[in-house]
């Protein structure tokens, strides 16, 4: 079901605004945390833009790799959502299940690119690679990077589109805030 996407569709992947899951791994060490604050950039080669805060392991871990991977969770995952973005990768070290993955129960595959483990059952996944900018980094917690790769879920994605329309459970989903989310709605042209 997981096909390639052509990097110049890559930002589709993006486009719409979903909550995403940002996986990281240095050393040995992996991590993953949910994201809102992220965006397209740019085309070819396809860039794109994320917040990532000063406290998080995630930021660790990308700062020390130089890479991570972002992975767009569908309306079934809402509950990992929550729980990987309410909890710390650091404080996880010292305990038996030493890592989200392992104290959630979350599969992975590995990415073509770079070493961060991709989700299992999200929609779409994007590998990327940051482009070093200290300034906004550390002013804005603002991370640019380039995507290097590039999967969706062919049920959901193909030929450079969404269409959710018989894939309620795959709808991607879009925080507001606390607990609050919105599935995707219906698709239309104009
Ligand atoms: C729905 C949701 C969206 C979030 N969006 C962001 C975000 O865009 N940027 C950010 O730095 N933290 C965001 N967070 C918070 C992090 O996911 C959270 O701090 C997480 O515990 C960090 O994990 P880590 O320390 O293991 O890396 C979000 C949390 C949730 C639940």
């Amino acid at each position: 079901m997981i096909k390639s996407v052509e990097l110049s569709k890559a930002y589709r992947l993006l486009n719409h605004g979903p909550t995403v899951l940002i996986s990281s791994r240095h050393a040995g060490k992996h991590n993953v945390m949910a994201a809102a604050w992220n965006m397209p950039l740019d085309f070819e080669p396809p860039k794109i833009a994320i917040v990532v805060d000063k406290n998080t392991y995630t930021r660790e871990l990308i700062e020390a790799s130089g890479s991570f991977a972002i992975n767009v969770p569908c309306r079934a995952q809402a509950e990992v959502v929550v729980k990987v973005g309410s909890s710390n990768g650091r404080e996880l070290l010292k305990k038996e299940a030493n890592n989200k993955f392992l104290a959630f129960d979350l599969p992975t595959f590995a990415a073509s690119k770079i070493e961060a483990p991709l989700l299992e059952s999200c929609i779409a996944w994007l590998e990327c690679k940051v482009i070093a900018e200290p300034h906004i980094q550390d002013t804005y917690d603002l991370f640019l990077a380039e995507v290097v790769a590039a999967q969706a879920d062919s049920r959901v994605f193909s030929d450079g589109h969404w269409h959710f329309e018989e894939h309620d459970e795959l709808r991607t989903i879009h925080h507001i805030a606390g607990g609050s989310f919105m599935a995707i709605g219906e698709a239309f042209k104009i």
